[in-house]
């Protein structure tokens, strides 16, 4: 792997290897058996959006492994004024070892990387959120030992997450249903890909994209970016709320898992949020532990991997 700019640039192999080098990041790391994987190697974080997870796990994620993080909003960058990003992908890579963008498009991630000559990792763009999709995986994994023939359901919006999961369950060997408002679906090339194979179904009824399901996901309706649509968006969304209802169709003790941050009474009710907390919060902590694990397989001198 050179980069992580989108879910579809990882095989199953090598999803596979990262999730289980996370498990074993996490075992280190709870056990205090340190992993200075990263010593003396510098690694920019860009924010053109929010962030409280990617931001806080990355910054950590690098100390643990023994490297410098830098913070690197847009509001200070020069990209922030109009800089090219072919100019700033230069001139980062002669300070910096690799590079996390979180940003709008996903063309800038991929010309970062086109321009630069270091490793960029995808922090999310408007496309996708390669980086949760790995954590919620290793989450899945974790809870019931195996990925491969359960069944992720997403319920909502089509958006960056449901991208990237309808890419990450399917090449990991899961059944992936999606319902979305019809004016609401995944991008057409995911879609394109997903449908040609019989484990995918896509639907605009919740609760038959929840049938059996293992994993129930969800997200917000209003994206960063959407704010504008908020109003419009809790109309065209109504009946899509994860609730008791919709878990009954689901098998009994199924997960649910929300990326965060979580709208309660819109996306997802108090109460599943609340009974699903513990899987829900397992998840965030796991962003730590597989980025990490992409990290290093992407920033880390060969020979200390
Ligand atoms: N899930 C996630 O990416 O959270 P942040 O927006 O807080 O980083
Ligand atoms: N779909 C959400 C995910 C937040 C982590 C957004 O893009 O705002």
């Amino acid at each position: 792997m050179k980069n992580l700019l989108k879910m579809a640039d990882l095989s199953r192999d090598e999803i596979t290897q990262i999730l289980d080098l996370a498990d074993q990041l996490k075992y280190e790391r709870k056990h205090g058996i340190p992993h200075p994987k990263l010593a003396g190697k510098s690694i920019g974080l860009i924010f053109q959006k929010s962030s409280t997870r990617t931001r806080v796990s990355f910054e950590t994620g690098v100390y643990q492994l023994g490297g410098q993080a830098l913070f690197l909003s847009s509001r200070d960058l020069q990209i922030g004024r109009g800089e090219p990003v072919q100019d700033t992908a230069r001139v980062l890579s002669r300070y910096l070892n690799g590079i996390m963008i979180r940003t709008y498009a996903q063309k800038e991630v991929e010309d970062l990387a086109k321009y630069g000559s270091i490793p960029v990792i995808n922090g999310l763009t408007d496309y996708c959120h390669p980086c949760q999709v790995l954590a919620d995986l290793m989450t899945v994994r974790e809870h019931y030992g195996l990925l491969e023939g359960l069944k992720m359901c997403y319920i909502g919006d089509g958006d960056n997450m449901a991208n990237s999961l309808i890419v990450g369950g399917l090449r990991t060997g899961m059944k992936v249903s999606v319902a979305t408002p019809e004016k609401y679906r995944p991008a057409a090339d995911v879609l394109a890909e997903a449908e040609k194979n019989p484990d995918f179904q896509i639907t605009t009824n919740p609760k038959e994209a929840a049938a059996d399901a293992d994993v129930v996901i969800t997200d917000t309706w209003i994206s960063m970016g959407m704010e504008s649509e908020k109003e419009k968006r809790i109309r065209d969304f109504t009946g899509y709320t994860v609730d008791d209802d919709l878990m009954k169709c689901a098998k009994s003790g199924a997960m649910v898992m929300h990326c965060l941050p979580a709208y309660r009474g819109y996306e997802i009710t108090e109460k599943v949020f609340e009974d699903h907390a513990d899987e829900i919060f397992e998840e965030a902590e796991n962003r730590l532990h597989a980025q990490k694990a992409v990290m290093v397989d992407l920033f880390a001198d060969p020979e200390t991997k």
